[in-house]
């Protein structure tokens, strides 16, 4: 794991400089015992489940390297003020770092407010707070993604296909009418993710006709339902589907399923985040092609980063853009590549 190569002799010379007398910086002092409280928007989120079963994991590496984590983790269920709360009670527990991934990214001063107060630091991740929120003090960060560069191979990846395969063009027009499914409105992964995968197909040279695009909250069952009322109105006139992330591709695949129209009969679906259930659908060929949105790696930067503010050591390594924000690049995955992922759980995608 990248976390135990390349990090925890740091972690380890500053625990022993520590038994020294070495570190004097009073953060340190917390560095043997970290109690970290976690809130995230909404537990039936996939991709979200398994970023914070990496986190999880490698949380426990670093126990055995004697550190003492305890996590605390909240779902605030869709409700931002349920996560103000649930920010205020795990500081009252003693948490000494949050991770917060906020319901509302566009509302996170309550929280921002509580943690100031009482000088716990804050890791935001994966839905990112407006730029002029993370300045308003020094001890907030976020670790998240590239949203420009996921749409973008999303493009990529159906432009390849098209531009390889006649027969996405079913009516012969030399269009590609197409659909889109949407996560949630004001999220920076949806609009962003959007206009660069349509950006990168016309690019590429593919003529494009939208058809329809539908609100789907980054839900599959929700994607199934908006994919079947498209699928009503628009008949077989659909030959492209692209969906913001893997569940509502899957949502799209199940409409579909659900229709009794053929694999041959139905559009071309891309989605992104290689979650376990996508790639499943990649390699079954029910989804044509996603990009892998690097889970392992964004908990990992959580934990380095976790373990730096803890520690006061570290810091420095670390690559920050905007000052205190991380972002993970993506990766392009087809039924060609798909088995290294399933196979290695990912971590293929870090040889
Ligand atoms: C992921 C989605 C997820 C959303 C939650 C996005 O980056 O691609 O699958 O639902 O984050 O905030
Ligand atoms: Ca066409």
């Amino acid at each position: 794991m990248r976390l135990k190569k390349m990090f925890l002799p740091v972690l380890a010379l500053c625990m022993a400089a520590q038994f020294l007398g070495a570190c004097s910086d009073r953060s340190a002092v917390v560095s043997e015992k970290l109690h970290i409280g976690v809130t995230y928007y909404n537990q039936s989120d996939t991709f979200l489940n398994g970023l914070l079963e990496s986190f999880r994991e490698q949380l426990g590496e670093l126990e055995e390297d004697g550190m003492e984590v305890t996590v605390t983790i909240r779902d605030a269920a869709g409700s931002q003020r349920t996560q103000n709360d649930q920010v205020k009670e795990l500081i009252d527990a003693g948490c000494g770092l949050l991770c917060v991934n906020l319901v509302d990214r566009a509302d996170p001063s309550e929280i921002i407010d509580l943690a100031r107060d009482n000088d716990v630091p804050i890791i935001f991740f994966n839905r990112e707070p407006v730029a002029e929120d993370l300045m308003q003090w020094e001890r907030l960060y976020y670790v998240g993604a590239y949203a420009e560069q996921a749409g973008v191979m999303q493009g990529e990846l159906a432009a390849e296909a098209i531009l390889s395969d006649d027969s996405i063009d079913r009516n012969k027009d030399g269009k590609i009418q197409y659909v889109i499914l949407e996560g949630e409105a004001g999220h920076q992964d949806a609009i962003i993710r959007t206009e660069n995968a349509v950006d990168a197909l016309r690019n590429s040279g593919v003529e494009l006709e939208k058809l329809s695009y539908q609100i789907a909250n980054w839900n599959r069952a929700q994607a199934q339902n908006r994919m079947e009322q498209m699928a009503s109105q628009y008949h077989d006139e659909i030959e492209l589907v692209l969906a913001n992330n893997d569940d509502m591709a899957l949502g799209a695949i199940d409409a579909y399923k659900n229709l009794e129209v053929a694999r041959e009969e139905a559009p071309v679906i891309f989605g992104i985040d290689g979650t376990d259930v996508g790639l499943q659908a990649v390699l079954d060929l029910d989804m044509r092609g996603t990009v892998y949105n690097d889970k392992e790696g964004q908990a990992e930067a959580m934990v380095r980063l976790a373990v730096a503010i803890a520690t006061g050591e570290g810091m420095q390594e670390i690559d920050f853009e905007k000052e205190r924000c991380i972002y993970l690049s993506h990766w392009k995955i087809t039924r060609d590549t798909v088995e290294d992922y399933i196979k290695d759980g990912g971590e293929a995608a870090e040889e």
